[in-house]
């Protein structure tokens, strides 16, 4: 019988898991008791994610290597999977990546738009039909596919990224109904600013503004990987089964704000506070 908090000898395979929101999400389902397969774009990455998790843990982890787009790859490293480490149990379609160029739809290049379905919903697409087979032998799934607010409300020059997030919305909800039956269940997080090492950068070299966003999210500040690593793991636990089709926004209330001019009064959590009060980022 499966425990209803606990993941122990349930394979959950990672996508884009070596850094940010997916190795905090790997560390948060290694947490409560899952072996880890971890997969990335570079080998030596995963490797590296894997074994730090396995360390500090003692699950079971690997590091395997696919473009989540390339369908033959996708085949390959789900085979590699079963091969190392067992048949998959929880599938987190999390790899992606921000918009390279902002532009308006009016000079965005097909090849920029096209690279965002490719990546964020053919991957996902591809890992789920990957993985679903196996579930259903097994009688028991969790698909956890990662959205945005940006799948959920509009804003200027990320057409791409928009539209790839919102049709995640579309497949979770319809993949939802096809597994429903055979005790897998798929869900969709729909993450706010959330402060990784990549927007860090982008912080630092001045692309983005910490205040303009922290100011716009009710909770007066941005979330931290683990923040939405921990609502996966949630989502991927076994007695988590009655919550199927959701898309579960994780944003401080960002989307369900009215008036972004409405005072809330002043922003006093910081990052740092955050991470001290729950320990996070240690
Ligand atoms: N950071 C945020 O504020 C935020 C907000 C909402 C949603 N998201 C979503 O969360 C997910 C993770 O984002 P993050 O912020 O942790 O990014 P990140 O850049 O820190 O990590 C993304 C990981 O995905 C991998 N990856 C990229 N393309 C890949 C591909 N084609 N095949 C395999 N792996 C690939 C990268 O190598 C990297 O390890 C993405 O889907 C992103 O759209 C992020």
């Amino acid at each position: 019988m499966l425990e209803r908090d606990r993941l122990d000898q349930i394979v959950c395979v990672v996508t884009g898991g070596a850094q940010g929101i997916g190795y905090a999400t790997a560390t948060e389902l290694a947490r409560i008791g899952g072996d880890i397969a971890i997969v990335d774009l570079d080998l030596r990455n995963a490797e590296g994610a894997a074994r730090r998790i396995s360390a500090r843990f003692g699950v079971n982890a690997a590091g395997f290597v696919a473009d989540v787009s390339n369908e033959a790859a996708v085949i390959e490293a789900m085979r590699a999977i079963e091969h190392a480490l067992g048949a998959p149990g929880v599938l987190v379609n999390n790899a992606g990546i921000m918009t390279p160029r902002l532009a308006f739809v009016r000079d965005m290049p097909a090849a920029d738009f096209d690279q965002m379905l490719a990546i964020h919903l053919r991957g996902a697409f591809l890992f789920s039909r990957a993985a679903i087979p196996a579930m259903e032998r097994a009688g028991f799934g969790r698909i956890v596919n990662i959205s945005s607010v940006m799948g959920l409300v509009g804003l200027p020059s990320r057409v791409g990224y928009a539209a790839a997030k919102t049709a995640i919305v579309g497949l979770t909800r319809s993949l939802a109904m096809e597994v429903a039956r055979k005790g897998i269940t798929a869900n969709a997080v729909a993450p706010g600013y959330i402060l990784t090492e990549t927007l860090k950068k982008r912080l630092a070299a001045g692309q983005l503004d910490y205040d303009l966003y922290a100011e716009r999210t009710p909770v007066g500040r941005w979330g931290l990987p683990e923040e939405i690593g921990r609502l996966i793991a949630f989502l991927a636990q076994p007695g988590s089964g009655f919550i199927n089709g959701a898309i579960v926004p994780i944003d401080g209330g960002y989307t369900v704000r009215g008036d972004p001019g409405e005072d809330l009064g002043p922003r006093s959590a910081t990052m740092a506070d955050v991470e001290r009060l729950y320990g996070f980022g240690q």
